[in-house]
């Protein structure tokens, strides 16, 4: 293999896993380039050279170096010939996909329709890739978002108030969950459980009449709008009520350890099973192991244990 690609996604530790795939390959010999603009760049042939000196102080930067998008013209089969001609055209031997569920979904086409070898590192702040504890971006979306929550509990707390905080997570509650388990909060609502709003009323209420009258309740925007819930809380039990939307800061700032640590070495294992000729697959690391999933079961639906958060939740409440 002599020609590899990258082309990414954004959120925290993607520039550590960029930085590593080069640096990885280049010690193979191997060329590297860089696919900007995600998607819709493999479409435009929108490559760009990366080198050891040009991945030189990303490691602690959120975001994409590479820039990405959210292409819609992959989804069409012109589409993603236009891609595989673009690989072709440019004797690209293999490519790297950094992303999430969408974008893993499209390093499965191009691996099992257009027979490109392909591996995926997933990454992504919802952590909803299947068979992959924790995925880049999941650890430093919980820690910017229980940031925020600390502050917002400041003020929750002086002014004895209830607070409805809105996190990302449009089909899944990764970060509802953890940041509610984290931060000490009452409520979580996220998409996977159905919620009984007249009964999380009704214990507000109640504990609002025995002297507990400061409430934090998340919600995944996956769930409902917490202007919503925050509607439907002061209708029934007559409470004042303040929203904060966290919204896309928790995609974005500075890695923490934990998603460098991962994009360093889920970069340099995702070369080295590339290499050996692995391909639809992507890569893991837990409990000091190194590990591969096919990407027809990565890109599945992820269960989560949300029962076993909502039960200790309410033990610690
Ligand atoms: O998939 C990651 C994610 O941040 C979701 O949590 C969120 O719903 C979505 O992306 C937002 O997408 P966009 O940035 O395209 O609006």
């Amino acid at each position: 293999m002599k020609k590899i690609a990258i082309l990414t996604r954004d959120c925290a530790g993607v520039n550590a896993a960029i930085r590593s795939v080069v640096r990885t390959a280049s010690k193979h010999g191997m060329e590297v380039v860089g696919i900007i603009r995600g998607y819709d760049g493999l479409i435009d042939g929108e490559l760009t050279p990366l080198d050891h000196r040009s991945v030189s102080g990303i490691i602690n930067k959120g975001g994409t170096i590479l820039k990405t998008s959210r292409s819609k013209r992959f989804y069409e089969e012109s589409g993603q010939e236009q891609a595989s001609k673009t690989i072709h055209e440019n004797n690209i031997d293999g490519l790297i996909v950094i992303g999430g569920n969408g974008s893993l979904t499209g390093a499965h086409i191009l691996a099992t329709k257009y027979h490109i070898p392909v591996v995926g590192i997933p990454a992504t702040i919802d952590n909803d890739v299947t068979g992959v504890d924790l995925a880049l971006g999941a650890d430093t979306a919980v820690n910017v978002a229980l940031d925020a929550l600390d502050k917002i509990r400041d003020t929750a707390t002086s002014l004895e108030r209830i607070f409805i905080v809105e996190v990302m997570g449009r089909c899944c509650g990764y970060i509802a969950l953890n940041v509610a388990l984290a931060g000490g909060c009452e409520e979580v609502l996220v998409p996977e459980k159905d919620s009984n709003l007249d009964e999380m009323c009704r214990e507000i209420q109640e504990g609002n009449e025995k002297g507990k009258v400061s409430w934090i309740v998340i919600v995944a925007e996956g769930k409902a709008k917490g202007s919503d819930i925050a509607e439907i809380i002061t209708n029934k039990t007559g409470l004042e009520t303040r929203v904060a939307v966290l919204g896309h800061i928790q995609r974005g700032g500075r890695p923490t350890a934990i998603d460098r640590l991962l994009g360093a070495r889920l970069g340099n294992h995702a070369v080295n099973v590339l290499k050996d000729g692995l391909t639809d697959h992507c890569v893991g690391f837990k409990d000091g192991k190194y590990f591969t999933v096919p990407l027809s079961e990565s890109i599945q639906p992820k269960e989560i244990d949300v029962d076993g958060y909502y039960r200790l939740i309410k033990i610690l409440t």
